[in-house]
């Protein structure tokens, strides 16, 4: 047994087999670690060249009704790499299209699949694909939560400082799906997350109030504020996004104009703490919510969360669809 096979057969890591990776609230803390564990050695393997056809001869299927670079790229070459096969499905050529509900569809797909990944608008799309089908769902990213993101963007921050417990996140920029997830992320690993938005774009109530309670078992404390200076204060991870996300071009005008006070740049990054490293799950609108002084700088952590989408989709592939 290799120790992938092992982080995938023991107990905890069958309590996985055969669930839906809808949000990281779904998941206890010692699951979450069990995903940063396996995804350490499916790293280590890789770099080392050394194969791990966990999946052989299974099948995902990928749904977009959204754009993507780096969710469809980094899927594709996880299944792949762990043996199996990959199928892009463009919803606009599928018959949901022409009207086909997400249950039905959820109903046949489960017929010849092992896996199935969506990115949409609704998250209620994911439940209900979760709901009527017989095979594990994943979450690629909906208007509520990108779940897959955050783990990518967690082992990107275990692999920086050894343990997130009692570090502090703060997330620059709109209470959107985003902070959504790192909320969720943070409280259960025991990191601080402060969402320093405007005012009229704070994060949904119930993710708060769910993040809140999830970080009093772990320590972690989950905070919404406005004012910039103070919430990055003390930070050693420094996150934005977009301010007008996927579904919400008519409103880039406006939130280019709303949200000019909140762009990571020079100023900002250097009321955090010196050793704070910058993330951002791009793509990103540079000169909008980052400057290129930031985004390329010796702090950036840009580039190593993009790869670790990889290696964390595999992990979670290999304990949910094993
Ligand atoms: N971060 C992210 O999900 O990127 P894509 O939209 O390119 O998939
Ligand atoms: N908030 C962004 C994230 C993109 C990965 C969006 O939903 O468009």
């Amino acid at each position: 047994m290799t120790r992938a096979t092992q982080l995938i057969h023991d107990e905890l890591g069958r309590s996985f087999s055969g669930r839906s990776f809808i949000s990281i609230h779904d998941f206890t803390t010692e699951e979450i670690l069990r995903v940063m564990e396996l995804t350490r050695v499916l790293k280590e393997e890789q770099k080392a060249g050394i194969p791990h056809p966990l999946l052989k001869g299974k099948t995902l299927g990928m749904i977009f009704l959204k754009p993507s670079t780096r969710t469809r790229i980094s899927f594709e070459v996880a299944i792949w790499q762990l043996g199996g096969y990959g199928l892009f499905l463009n919803a606009n050529d599928l018959q949901l299209k022409r009207g086909e509900t997400i249950a039905d569809t959820a109903r046949v797909l489960s017929r010849y699949l092992d896996g199935l990944m969506i990115r949409t608008f609704a998250h209620s799309d994911v439940i209900e694909l979760a709901k009527y089908g017989t095979i594990p769902v994943i979450n690629g990213l909906t208007d509520l939560l990108h779940p897959c993101q955050v783990m990518a963007d967690l082992f990107t921050g275990f692999e920086r400082f050894g343990d997130l417990k009692g570090r502090k996140l703060a997330y620059v920029g709109d209470g959107n799906n985003m902070a959504h997830s790192l909320m969720f992320g943070g409280a259960k690993v025991g990191m601080h997350v402060t969402c320093v938005c405007p005012k009229g774009y704070e994060p949904n109530a119930d993710v708060v109030a769910q993040a809140r309670a999830d970080g009093q078992i772990t320590g972690a404390r989950i905070e919404v504020v406005h004012d910039v200076e103070a919430g990055v204060a003390n930070a050693d991870i420094l996150y934005t996004d977009v301010w007008a996300s996927m579904g919400q071009e008519a409103e880039r005008e406006k939130r280019v104009r709303d949200f000019a006070a909140y762009q990571l740049n020079e100023k900002v990054l250097a009321m955090a703490k010196p050793t704070a490293i910058v993330m951002h799950c791009l793509p990103a609108h540079r000169g909008e919510e980052i400057t290129d002084e930031v985004a390329d700088g010796p702090q950036s952590a840009l580039w190593d969360e993009a790869e670790n989408r990889l290696h964390v989709q595999k992990a979670i592939l290999a304990l949910v669809m094993s």
